[in-house]
């Protein structure tokens, strides 16, 4: 099963190093679809209902003015453009790829005679689409070119059991929220900072990522094994834990565009990870206790990274064992119960 069918021919996709696909970069996904189409609302139908009146309304309707110049960029260097244009093809892939997945659950469940969480999809699919096109247009005025559909058909669709997409795009929405949110507010405080109007367009993108996030958590509370017992309580570490390690080694490593934003990409990590973990409160039955010790594994796992890339031979096989042990500590640190089961 898979969100797209493979296309036969690719257009030229960027080729310069710093905007090569890796490990880091997102994926395109695809889920149990029939699954989905069983998802009993019954419980959740005052909320589904308040959820799908807010994407039918369309508040950002006028935002994403697709006449706004983007191509201000203040005295920025061959290397700071390079920070700039990776960060926008990562994150131009990753708005894309939650686009193809909506539209293909919107489609599928149409003909699975589920009209109104058909609609649902397609609305969050539109947002997606808009997202994916303003970045897409920010590079195209750097003179990149991406041929967003002709890529996706060109890599592995990765696919995941439902309860996982509902977790992991939930995480992903609210992770997506903090850290435009977060961004947006420190520009706003530091406006000599603020050196590409792309930018000033975050504080109400950000809105829908929220939005997204909360139709998730509806989703989630659909299926009562999902909020409960020892398979949530895995669910929760295993995608609260992973979410943060792609983060933290995403933005520690690629921290050139945070410092060109005049942040401290540590800090920023952390802050996104922290608020992102209360949010998940909300949602899921347990969440990290995301402490200084946390943290400290962090920066050895970070460091780790950063060695292996450079180490040969016996120093490299030495370097995997303590980047794996230090994964496994991370991954079972202590966790608190979240307000999921408490909250109405
Ligand atoms: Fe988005
Ligand atoms: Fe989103």
């Amino acid at each position: 099963m898979t969100a797209t069918a493979p296309r036969p021919a690719a257009a030229p996709t960027p080729a310069a190093p710093h905007l090569r696909e890796d490990l880091l970069t997102p994926r395109f996904y695809s889920t149990q679809i029939e699954r989905a189409a069983r998802t009993d609302l019954d419980a959740q139908r005052q909320a589904f209902d308040a959820m799908l009146g807010e994407m039918e309304a369309d508040y950002n309707r006028d935002h994403f003015d697709r006449r706004a110049p983007l191509d201000r960029l203040r005295h920025l260097s061959p290397q700071e453009k390079e920070a700039y244009e990776s960060y926008l093809v990562r994150s131009c892939v990753s708005e894309f790829s939650g686009f193809l997945l909506f539209k293909e659950l919107s489609r599928r469940l149409q003909q699975a005679g589920r009209a109104e969480l058909s609609r649902l999809f397609a609305l969050m699919a539109r947002d997606e689409a808009r997202h994916a096109g303003f970045l897409n247009r920010a590079l195209v005025a750097e003179g990149i070119t991406i041929d967003l559909p002709a890529l996706s058909g060109k890599r592995p669709i990765t696919w995941f059991p439902l309860s996982w997409v509902l977790y992991s795009v939930y995480l992903s929405e609210k992770i997506g929220y903090w850290r435009y949110i977060l961004i947006d507010r420190h520009l706003k405080a530091n406006p000599s900072s603020n050196f590409a109007p792309l930018f000033d367009f975050f504080e109400p993108w950000c809105q829908d990522e929220n939005r997204h996030g909360d139709i998730f958590n509806m989703l989630i509370r659909c299926w009562p094994g999902l909020t409960t017992g020892l398979r949530a309580n895995i669910l929760s570490r295993f995608f609260l834990w992973s979410v943060f390690l792609t983060h933290s080694l995403t933005v520690c490593e690629r921290g050139e565009f945070y410092r060109l934003l005049g942040m401290e990409p540590a800090a920023f990590d952390a802050d996104v990870m922290r608020h992102t973990n209360d949010t998940a409160r909300r949602a899921f039955p347990r969440v990290f206790r995301l402490d200084a010790g946390y943290l400290r594994l962090r920066d050895q796992i970070v460091e780790t990274f950063r060695s292996l890339k450079r180490a040969t031979g016996f120093q490299k096989l030495r370097l995997r064992l303590r980047f794996a042990g230090l994964l496994w500590r991370q991954f079972t640190q202590p966790m608190e119960p979240g307000r999921v089961n408490s909250i109405v």
